[in-house]
C-alpha cells in the first residue's frame, strides 16, 4: 500500500520515516476525532454512527471488545474505561481466538469490533459469527468503508487519516478515544454525574496539547531507547490500567526493533518471572500516580534488588523514593486518560530503538499492515 505524503497534515521530509510522521500526527488526529462530538452543555458524547437510541443504550448488560494485536490491547484499555464510567462489566478479546471456542453469543451484550484497517480477517470473521447468532456489533475503525465497517451494525469511524506504517500509532490513540467517548455516553445515560461528564469532555478538549507535551520528551526517551536497544530481552509492566500500555509497548518493541520484550502484570512478576531479572535484563515500568503507585514502587524494589535496571514512566512528582532509575515524566490529565499519555513514550521507544539499530522502520520483516488470510 502506498499513499501520496501530502496525504500527512505537516508532509513527510525526505527519508522520513512514515511511523515518525504518524505519531507527531497524533495531536491533529485526536482533534479530528473529537470534532463535533462532544457536548460541553451535558458532559456527554454524541455517537450518531452506533445507530443506537437511549433507550436501547441502557439495555446494554455486557461490552465485549475484539480485535488483533495492538487493536486488542486498545480494546483491554477501552474495556476498562467502560467499566469505570458506565459500570457495565466489559472485557476484551483477541479477535483471532472467538470464534473458535464457539462463544455464547449475548442479546443484551454490545460487541464492539477494533480495527485500523477495517480488513483484519480474524476481526471480520468475529463480526459474522456474532451477526449470524443474531448478535449487535459496532465497529471502532478507521478505514471508511472497510469490509469490517460494512458488516457492522453501527460505528465510530476513527478519523485518524491514513497509516501506512506497519506499527500502528495514531490509529490506536484514536481507538482510545472513540473509547472514551463511548464510555462518556453509555455513561451518561446511566448514573455517571453530569459534573463528571463535564471532568471527562474538558479533559479530551485537553488532550490534544498533552500530547503535543509527551511527543517532546523525544530527546531524552531516544538516549534510554539506544541503551535498551543493546539488550536482547526485556520485560514491560503495568498493573490494572498500565497492564494494557506494557503490553503494547512490547508490541511495539518487538515488532520494529527485533528485540524480545516480555509485558507482565506488575503484580504477577514474583509468581515467576523475577527469575530471570538480571543486570542484562531491564523492565520498563509503567507507574502512574494512582492507588497502586505505593505497590509499584515495592515491586520495583524488588527489581532493583536483583540488579535489574529500571526505566519508568511516570508521572511527574511521584516518589521514587532512592531508587536508580531512569524516568520518562507524563503530563497529568484526568486519570481515565492516563493510558494514552503513557503510551506516547513507549511509542517513541520503539521507535528510536529501531533506528539505534538502522532497521527499515516502516517495514518490519515478516509483517504486513493489514492480515488479510487466516
Ligand atoms: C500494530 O502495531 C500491529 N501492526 C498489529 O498488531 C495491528 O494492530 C493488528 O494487526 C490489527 O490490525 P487492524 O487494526 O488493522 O485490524
Amino acid at each position: 500500500v502506498d499513499v501520496d505524503p501530502s496525504a500527512y497534515e505537516h508532509g513527510l521530509e525526505d527519508g522520513e520515516s512514515r511511523m515518525y510522521a504518524e505519531m507527531l500526527e497524533q495531536p491533529a488526529a485526536v482533534e479530528r476525532a473529537l470534532r463535533g462530538r462532544l457536548d460541553d452543555r451535558f458532559g456527554t458524547a454524541h455517537l450518531g454512527g452506533l445507530n443506537l437510541d437511549a433507550r436501547e443504550l441502557r439495555a446494554i448488560r455486557r461490552v465485549k471488545m475484539l480485535g488483533c494485536g495492538s487493536a486488542y490491547y486498545v480494546g483491554q484499555m477501552g474495556a476498562a474505561l467502560v467499566e469505570e464510567l458506565a459500570r457495565i462489566p466489559a472485557d476484551a478479546e483477541a479477535a483471532s481466538e472467538f470464534r473458535y471456542r464457539d462463544p455464547v453469543i449475548e442479546p443484551d451484550t454490545l460487541y464492539v469490533a477494533v480495527s485500523q484497517s477495517g480488513e483484519t480477517i480474524d476481526t471480520l470473521l468475529a463480526v459474522e459469527e456474532i451477526r449470524r447468532k443474531g448478535g449487535r456489533v459496532i465497529g471502532l475503525v478507521n478505514v471508511v468503508g472497510s469490509a469490517i465497517a460494512r458488516a457492522c451494525d453501527g460505528g465510530i469511524y476513527l478519523h485518524a487519516g491514513p497509516e501506512i506504517a506497519v506499527a500502528s500509532t495514531k490509529a490506536l490513540t484514536n481507538m482510545y478515544v472513540a473509547f472514551a467517548l463511548l464510555a462518556l455516553q453509555l455513561g451518561r445515560v446511566r448514573d455517571l454525574s453530569i459534573a463528571d461528564g463535564k471532568r471527562l469532555v474538558n479533559a479530551l478538549q485537553e488532550l490534544p496539547a498533552k500530547l503535543e507535551q509527551v511527543l517532546k520528551l523525544e530527546d531524552e526517551i531516544a538516549e534510554i531507547a539506544a541503551d535498551l536497544a543493546q539488550c536482547d530481552s526485556m520485560f514491560f509492566v503495568g498493573r490494572v490500567r498500565g497492564y494494557p500500555v506494557a503490553r503494547e509497548g512490547a508490541q511495539k518493541l518487538k515488532e520494529i526493533s527485533y528485540r524480545h520484550a516480555e509485558a507482565y502484570q506488575t503484580s504477577e512478576l514474583k509468581h515467576g518471572p523475577l527469575a530471570l531479572i538480571s543486570p542484562e535484563v531491564p523492565t520498563v515500568a509503567i507507574v502512574p500516580d494512582d492507588e497502586l503507585t505505593e505497590r509499584n514502587v515495592a515491586a520495583l524494589h524488588e527489581i532493583a534488588a536483583r540488579g535489574g535496571p529500571l526505566v519508568v514512566v511516570t508521572h511527574d512528582g511521584v516518589d521514587l523514593g532512592a531508587l536508580d532509575v531512569r524516568r520518562i515524566d507524563v503530563p497529568r490529565l484526568e486519570r481515565e486518560l492516563d493510558p494514552i499519555l503513557l503510551t506516547i513514550p513507549l511509542q517513541l521507544l520503539a521507535f528510536h530503538a529501531a533506528e539505534s539499530l538502522g532497521l527499515d522502520i516502516d517495514k518490519p520483516r515478516n509483517l504486513a499492515k493489514s492480515v488479510t488470510v487466516e
